[in-house]
């Protein structure tokens, strides 16, 4: 199959693009309005995109079925300049498609899936208590293209839970995390437990040496 997208369907891209750019991490999303109102929800556009300075992305399609108007999440990281992404594992699973309901404003997800909350070090948004990893941030600029918006966050503070960390790099401990990952549209998902495979990096010196065996 060979599609331009010029003449394809919003829907047809979504479903393509996500198939494609697939297996993705997921944010699950906590954030606050300027009344103090949590929030939490999952974007699986969603990378680092640096160390230097610490930055990630997420992409955040606007609310559907009514162009230009903002998800909640969007809205409050514009008003407040402050989230958390929390790490989903397979426990969590669950609990993170509850919080995916498009429920209106004033329903908070954190509650309907009896999810803890515990304070963050260096934002007011609090950070799931349950999940393994939980990144603090700082809005730098969300950009707006077209139905979407981009958010840009600095991490300004990480949390692993210490079962996690290899206190030598440190290095975090993948294998036992157990993080899940998004796939293609039709509500798949990837494990990560017992999966891993290991491919150590090549040097030139080490490519050319293979060469010659
Ligand atoms: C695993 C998963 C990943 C998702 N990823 C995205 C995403 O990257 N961008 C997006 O706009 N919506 C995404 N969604 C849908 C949002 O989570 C959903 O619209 C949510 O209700 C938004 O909540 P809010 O209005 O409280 O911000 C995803 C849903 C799930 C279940």
């Amino acid at each position: 199959m060979q599609i331009d997208l010029a003449s394809a369907t919003t829907e047809q891209i979504y479903n393509l693009l996500i198939g494609i750019v697939a297996p993705r991490p997921i944010a699950w999303v906590t954030s606050m309005n300027i009344a103090g109102q949590l929030n939490a929800a999952p974007f699986s556009a969603f990378n680092y995109m640096g160390i230097d300075l610490p930055i990630v992305a997420i992409g955040i399609s606007n609310r559907p079925g009514s162009k230009m108007i903002a998800k909640d999440t969007a809205q409050n990281i514009r008003h407040t300049r402050e989230f958390v992404i929390n790490v989903v594992d397979e426990a969590g699973a669950e609990d993170m498609n509850i919080c995916a309901i498009d429920f209106p404003a004033e329903m908070n997800e954190l509650k309907i899936a009896h999810l803890k909350i515990t304070p963050s070090l260096l934002v007011k948004v609090p950070r799931i208590a349950s999940a393994p990893a939980s990144l603090e941030c700082r809005e730098i600029s969300t950009i707006e293209i077209g139905n979407n918006r981009i958010v840009l966050g600095q991490v300004v503070a990480i949390h692993v839970k210490d079962e996690f960390v290899d206190q030598a790099g440190p290095y975090i401990l993948a294998e036992k995390l157990h993080a899940v990952g998004r796939m293609n549209g039709l509500g798949a998902y990837v494990k990560t437990k017992d999966t891993f495979f290991r491919m150590p990096r090549m040097t030139y010196e080490d490519w050319k040496l293979q060469q010659e065996n």
